[in-house]
């Protein structure tokens, strides 16, 4: 019969370990897809074929599962010489350049760094991820500093003054809600908030641009558009093939 999505997340992640040697230091993905690479990694470890392998965790998250599965933790430190050979990652979703949209799951400023440090970036993927223009399925999620927060989103609302279809805001949690019964903001690992963008059949025109003028918002401090770092994407097909495109 066919593969169900986490059977597809769970071949990509295989495919991608394949790629891993003994000694490498590893930048270590963050959601569902990526766990699927820590267990196998894991499983690898302990049956003592990858030896010397170490790995830079994406997250919170991830940091206590690979410590859970017996792989050894190292920090994003240049001084404790630990070059990144290789980072695995899944994505939200994959545009024909393979540049990809993070951080649906919350996690995009520690992935970027780490990802961005590293020789080599694998995205695993199954092929719901594959869009023709970032942004046509979700959110694109920008990091952003709790201090001034709401003043933050009207400046990046300001970007995209007019354009039809465009709406912005703050990310919440779920059916939290405070004493005053006000919603309460998502808060990442790094005690930051998250303004989410939506587009309308995705986003158009230079993302290298939009890009720039979104960095340059004294306030914001990342988003989960990752342009130009995949230099491969593993993708899992329904019909049981899987792709290597890069
Ligand atoms: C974490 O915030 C994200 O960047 C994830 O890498 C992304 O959301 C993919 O997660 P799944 O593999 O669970 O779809």
């Amino acid at each position: 019969g066919k593969l169900t999505q986490d059977e597809l997340k769970r071949v990509a992640a295989h495919r991608a370990v394949e790629f891993v040697e003994p000694g490498m230091t590893l930048g270590l993905g963050t959601g569902s897809t990526a766990a699927h690479a820590l267990d196998r990694l894991g499983d690898l470890l302990r049956a003592g074929a990858l030896p010397g392998v170490a790995g830079v965790p994406t997250s919170l998250k991830t940091e206590a599962h690979a410590s859970a599965v017996g792989i050894p933790l190292l920090p994003l430190d240049a001084a404790s010489g630990a070059r990144i050979a290789l980072s695995i990652d899944g994505a939200d979703e994959v545009d024909p350049d393979l540049n990809l949209v993070k951080g649906r799951g919350g996690s995009l400023l520690r992935e970027k760094m780490i990802e961005g440090a590293g020789e080599r970036f694998v995205v695993i993927v199954d092929e719901s991820k594959l869009v023709p223009r970032l942004g046509c399925t979700g959110a694109i999620p920008v990091e952003v500093i709790p201090f001034g927060a709401p003043h933050t989103l009207g400046l990046i609302r300001n970007l995209f003054d007019g354009l039809p279809g465009f709406h912005a805001r703050l990310r919440t949690v779920p059916k939290t809600k405070g004493d005053d019964g006000s919603e309460q903001p998502f808060v990442t690992d790094n005690g930051n908030y998250i303004v989410e963008m939506f587009f309308e059949d995705g986003i158009r025109g230079d993302l290298r641009n939009i890009s720039d003028r979104l960095l340059r918002i004294t306030g914001v401090v990342e988003h989960g558009m990752f342009l130009g770092m995949a230099t491969t994407v593993i993708v899992a097909n329904l019909d049981g093939t899987v792709a290597v495109m890069g």
